[in-house]
C-alpha cells in the first residue's frame, strides 16, 4: 500500500459525518475518517448504523471506522463496508467511553492485544487495508503503545494512528508526543500522530518532533475546516491564510447545514419508506438538532457569538437559521474576521 495521508481528519462521532468529511477534504485533508460504527450493529442489520456509513459516491479515499470486540462481527462488518464502497477499514482501539469499554471494545482492546490482533486479522480477511487507531495505553502504569503497535503490525495492520493520551486521561492533560515518536521508531508501517493539533504550527512541530508520517486533527477541526488548508500551506512553505472573514465562515456553516439536512432527509425517507412532508420536516429537525454544536463552533470568536448560539438552539429549520445568520452578517459583520 502506498501511503499518502500526511494531513488527516480524525474520526469524531457526531461530527465527522459525510457532509463534514466532504468539506474538510475540499479544504485539503488527504483522508477523513468516518464516525465509528458498531460491527455488531452492522451484523444485526441496524438501519441507523448502516446509514452512518454514508460513503456511496464519496471521493477516494473512503475509510470506515469499525468498533467491536467479536472477530466474527468484525469479519462480517468488514465485508458489508467493502460492499458499500469502503477502500480502507480502521478499527477503533482508542474510544474511552464507559459503555464502549465495558463491552471490551475501543480502548479496552489495548488491555487484550491478542483479541485486538485477531480483530485486525478478521477485518483484513476481506482484502482491504486495515488500520488501527489506538491510544498511548490504558493508564499511566500501562502505557503499552509500542508493543501494542508492533503486535498490530504483525497481525497485518496497514498503518496506525496513535493518540498520545491514555484511556484514563480521556481528553484531559497534554498529549504525549514522545510516545508517538517511540511507536514510529518501533514499527515499519506508516504512523499517524494525533493529539493537540490546533493550528498549522502544531502540525509542523508534531511532524518534526515525532518523525510521524501523517498528522491527525480532531478537536482542532471543529468549526474550522480551514485548518487543513493552513497545514497544507505551511507544509508547502507558504503563509497560512487562517479562517476567512465572518461572511465566508457563515456561508460555509450554512452550506454545511444544508448538505447535512439533505443527506439526513434522504436517509430518513428511505428508512421510513415515505417522503411526505411530515417525514421531511422530521428529518430536517433531526439534522438541525444534531448540528447545533457544530454551528456554534463555526461562530466561535465572532461578536455576540453566545447570543447567536442561544438563538440557534431554539430554531429547527434551515430557513430560520439562514435568516438569522444572514441578518447578523448584514448588520454586524462587515468584513471582519472572527
Ligand atoms: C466528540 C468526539 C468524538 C470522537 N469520536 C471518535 C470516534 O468516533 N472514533 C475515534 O477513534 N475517535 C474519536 N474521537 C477521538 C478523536 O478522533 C481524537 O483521537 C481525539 O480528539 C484527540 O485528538 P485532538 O487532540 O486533535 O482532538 C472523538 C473525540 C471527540 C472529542
Amino acid at each position: 500500500m502506498t501511503f499518502s495521508f500526511q494531513v488527516v481528519a480524525a474520526p469524531m462521532a457526531g461530527i465527522s459525518n459525510r457532509a463534514y468529511r466532504d468539506i474538510v477534504c475540499s479544504q485539503g485533508a488527504d483522508l477523513a475518517y468516518g464516525e465509528m460504527v458498531s460491527a455488531q450493529a452492522i451484523t444485526y442489520g441496524n438501519k441507523k448504523t448502516l446509514e452512518l456509513m454514508d460513503i456511496a459516491d464519496e471521493a477516494s479515499p473512503r475509510l470506515v471506522q469499525l468498533f467491536g470486540s467479536s472477530p466474527e462481527h468484525m469479519r462480517y462488518a468488514a465485508t458489508v463496508a467493502q460492499e458499500l464502497g469502503a477502500e480502507y477499514l480502521d478499527i477503533n482501539m482508542g474510544c474511552p467511553v464507559p459503555k464502549v469499554v465495558r463491552n471490551g471494545e475501543g480502548s479496552a482492546l489495548m488491555r487484550d492485544p491478542e483479541l485486538a490482533a485477531s480483530l485486525v486479522t478478521a477485518a483484513a480477511a476481506c482484502g482491504l487495508p486495515v488500520s488501527v487507531k489506538m491510544r498511548s495505553g490504558w493508564d499511566v502504569a500501562h502505557r503499552n503503545a509500542v508493543e501494542f503497535a508492533q503486535r498490530m503490525e504483525a497481525a497485518g495492520a496497514a498503518f496506525i494512528a496513535i493518540h498520545g493520551r491514555t484511556r484514563e486521561q480521556f481528553y484531559t492533560g497534554q498529549a504525549d508526543w514522545q510516545i508517538i515518536a517511540a511507536v514510529k521508531r518501533a514499527v515499519n508501517i506508516p504512523v499517524i500522530g494525533n493529539g493537540d493539533i490546533f493550528n498549522a504550527d502544531d502540525a509542523l512541530r508534531m511532524l518534526e518532533q515525532t518523525g510521524c508520517d501523517g498528522v491527525m486533527v480532531g478537536r482542532g477541526m471543529m468549526g474550522n475546516p480551514w485548518i487543513f488548508a493552513d497545514i497544507k500551506a505551511v507544509l508547502a512553505g507558504q503563509t497560512p491564510s487562517g479562517r476567512p472573514d465572518t461572511a465566508a465562515v457563515v456561508a460555509m456553516a450554512l452550506a454545511n447545514l444544508h448538505e447535512h439536512i439533505r443527506r439526513t432527509t434522504v436517509a430518513v425517507c428511505r428508512r421510513e419508506g415515505s417522503s411526505d412532508i411530515a417525514t421531511k420536516q422530521l428529518a430536517e429537525q433531526l439534522a438541525v438538532c444534531s448540528m447545533r454544536n457544530q454551528l456554534g463552533w463555526y461562530l466561535k470568536g465572532m461578536r455576540h457569538a453566545a447570543e447567536l448560539r442561544r438563538q440557534i438552539n431554539v430554531l429547527s429549520s434551515y430557513q430560520q437559521i439562514a435568516e438569522l445568520l444572514q441578518r447578523y452578517v448584514a448588520e454586524t459583520a462587515d468584513g471582519e474576521k472572527p
